[in-house]
C-alpha cells in the first residue's frame, strides 16, 4: 500500500502571497476554482493502492482546514489527516518528526508533495519508473526542465543520462549547473528515516558540542536539531550514492509562490480541465455571457449575459458580474462585485470587493509570451533589483473601487475604499 505526504508549510511562509494570505491559508487559495490543495489530493488519491493522504504543516487547525479535510475526504473517499508541527521543521524535519505516522500500517512506499506546485502529478509514471529504473529501494525525484537562468531559482539535477541516477544536486546554485530541475514531488519509502535520522543525530551532537563549548546557547536546541530540509540535507549528500534518481516530466509544471504565479497556474489547470473535468468549463450557451478560451465559473455566480469572460478566468461563488463586463486572465474570488462595463485584465480581485462602473482594473501578465514553455516558471516577481515592479494588480478582500478609475499594475491591502485612480503603487 501507498500513502501521500503533502508539505503545506505554515503562516510565516507563502509572505509573497500576500495581501492574499492574509485571509485564506495559501494551500487553501482557489486555483482553477478549486483550493490549491485539492489538485494535489485528488491526483493521490487516483494512485491505485493509496490508502492515506496526510498534510503536514504548522498552521493551528482552523475552521476552514478542518472544512476542507471533511470534504475532501468525502470528495475522495480516502483517509486524510492534518499533523501539526510545533514549529517549522523544514521539508525533512515535518515527515522525520511523523515517521510513525507515516510508516503505520506498513506502505512500502509513499509520495512527498510540495503544496505550492501546480503539476500534472505524473504519480503513477513515477511509480513505473521507480520499478523499470530504479534500484529496488531507491528514491525518485520528479524533475522537469527550465532555461539556464531560470534554473538557477530552483534545485539543480545533474543525471547519469544512461540510468537516470541523480549523480549531483545542488540548491539554488550561484552559477549554471543544470537545466534539470527539482519539481517539489518525490517518492520515496520508509529507508528515507534513515538517511535524516543521520542528519538530525549530527545535528543533535553539533548542538551538544556548541552547548559544551559555550558557543552558543542551545534555546531550542531540538527544534534547531529536527529542523532539517530535504534539498540542502539529504538530497545534496544522497546524490552519486546510487539511491537518487530523477524521473524527468514533459507535462506541466510550475510553481506558486506569488499571488501572480497563481494566474498562471490556474490558466495551467484551467487547460488540463478539458481531459480530467470538462464540466467545470464554461461554454457559449444561449442566455449566458461570451465565454472565449478556458473559464471556471461557480454555479452560485450571477452574470449578465453582455459579459464577456476569458480566456483564462476563475470565477469564484456568488460573484456578481454586470452588464458589459470584460474579464481576462484574472481570478476573481467569492463574494466580489463587478458592475456594469467595468473591465478586469491579469488581476485577482479579493474576496466581497466591489469594482465601480466603467472602472478598469488592469495588471500586466508577467509572462509576455503564454506559449513559452520556460514562463512557466515563476516569473512573476514584485521586487526585481530591489525596486519595485508591480506586474498583476491585486485587490485585497473587501476593497472597493470607485466607478470610472483606473487601477494599473498596483496592490490594494484589504478593505480599502479608494477614491481615484492608481499606477504602480502599493496601496496601504
Ligand atoms: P523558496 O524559494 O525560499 O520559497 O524555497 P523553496 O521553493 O525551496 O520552497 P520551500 O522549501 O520553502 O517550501 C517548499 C514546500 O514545502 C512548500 O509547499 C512549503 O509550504 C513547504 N514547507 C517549507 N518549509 C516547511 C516546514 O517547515 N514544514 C512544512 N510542513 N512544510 C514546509
Amino acid at each position: 500500500m501507498l500513502k501521500a505526504v503533502i508539505l503545506i508549510g505554515g503562516p510565516q511562509k507563502g509572505t509573497r502571497f500576500r495581501p492574499l494570505s492574509f485571509e485564506v491559508p495559501k494551500p487553501l487559495f482557489p486555483v482553477a476554482g478549486v483550493p490549491m490543495l485539492q489538485h494535489h489530493i485528488e491526483a493521490c488519491a487516483k494512485v491505485p493502492n493509496m490508502k492515506e493522504i496526510l498534510l503536514i504543516g504548522f498552521y493551528q487547525p482552523n475552521e476552514e482546514l478542518t472544512r476542507f479535510l471533511l470534504n475532501a475526504q468525502q470528495e475522495f473517499k480516502i483517509s486524510i489527516r492534518y499533523l501539526q508541527e510545533y514549529a517549522a521543521l523544514g521539508t525533512g524535519g515535518g515527515i522525520y518528526h511523523f515517521r510513525d505516522q507515516i510508516v503505520s500500517g506498513g506502505p512500502e512506499a509513499f509520495f512527498v508533495l510540495n503544496a505550492d506546485v501546480c503539476s500534472a502529478f505524473p504519480l503513477k509514471e513515477m511509480l513505473s519508473f521507480q520499478k523499470e529504473h530504479g534500484e529496488p529501494n531507491s528514491f525518485v525525484i520528479l524533475g522537469t526542465t527550465a532555461n539556464r537562468k531560470q534554473s538557477m531559482n530552483y534545485g539543480c539535477i545533474v543525471e547519469n543520462e544512461q540510468t537516470n541516477e541523480v549523480l549531483h544536486y545542488v540548491e539554488k546554485p550561484s552559477t549554471f549547473v543544470s537545466d534539470i530541475i527539482n519539481c517539489g514531488i518525490y517518492l520515496f519509502n520508509p529507508d528515507i528515516f534513515q538517511h535524516i535520522g543521520t542528519v538530525f543525530q549530527k545535528n543533535q551532537q553539533d548542538m551538544l558540542l556548541d552547548y559544551f563549548s559555550c558557543r552558543e546557547e542551545p534555546t531550542n536546541g531540538w527544534h534547531r536539531a529536527e529542523a532539517i530540509r530535504l534539498e540542502q540535507d539529504i538530497f545534496t549528500a544522497l546524490a552519486g550514492q546510487g539511491k537518487l534518481y530523477v524521473y524527468k516530466t514533459l507535462s506541466f509544471w510550475s510553481q506558486i509562490k506569488s499571488a501572480g504565479s497563481a494566474i498562471y497556474a490556474s490558466r495551467l489547470y484551467l487547460n488540463q480541465y478539458h481531459t480530467t473535468h470538462p464540466e467545470r468549463l464554461a461554454s457559449n450557451m444561449e442566455g449566458g455571457p461570451k465565454i472565449s478560451g478556458n473559464v471556471y465559473i461557480h454555479p452560485t455566480a450571477n452574470i449578465d449575459p453582455t459579459a464577456m469572460l476569458g480566456p483564462n478566468v476563475s470565477i469564484g461563488t456568488g460573484v456578481t458580474i454586470g452588464a458589459g463586463v470584460r474579464v481576462r486572465e484574472s481570478i476573481i474570488l467569492h463574494g466580489a462585485n463587478l458592475q456594469d462595463h467595468c473591465c478586469v485584465l491579469n488581476s485577482i480581485v479579493g474576496w466581497d470587493s466591489t469594482i465601480g462602473k466603467w472602472a478598469r482594473v488592469e495588471g500586466t501578465p508577467s509572462d509576455p509570451n503564454p506559449n513559452d514553455p520556460y514562463a512557466k516558471i515563476d516569473s512573476e516577481t514584485l521586487f526585481r533589483d530591489g525596486k519595485l515592479t508591480p506586474s498583476i494588480t491585486i485587490l485585497g478582500c473587501n476593497v472597493t473601487i470607485p466607478s470610472e478609475v483606473i487601477i494599473l499594475n498596483s496592490i490594494v491591502l484589504p478593505h480599502k475604499d479608494l477614491n481615484r485612480s492608481f499606477k504602480n503603487q502599493i496601496i496601504l
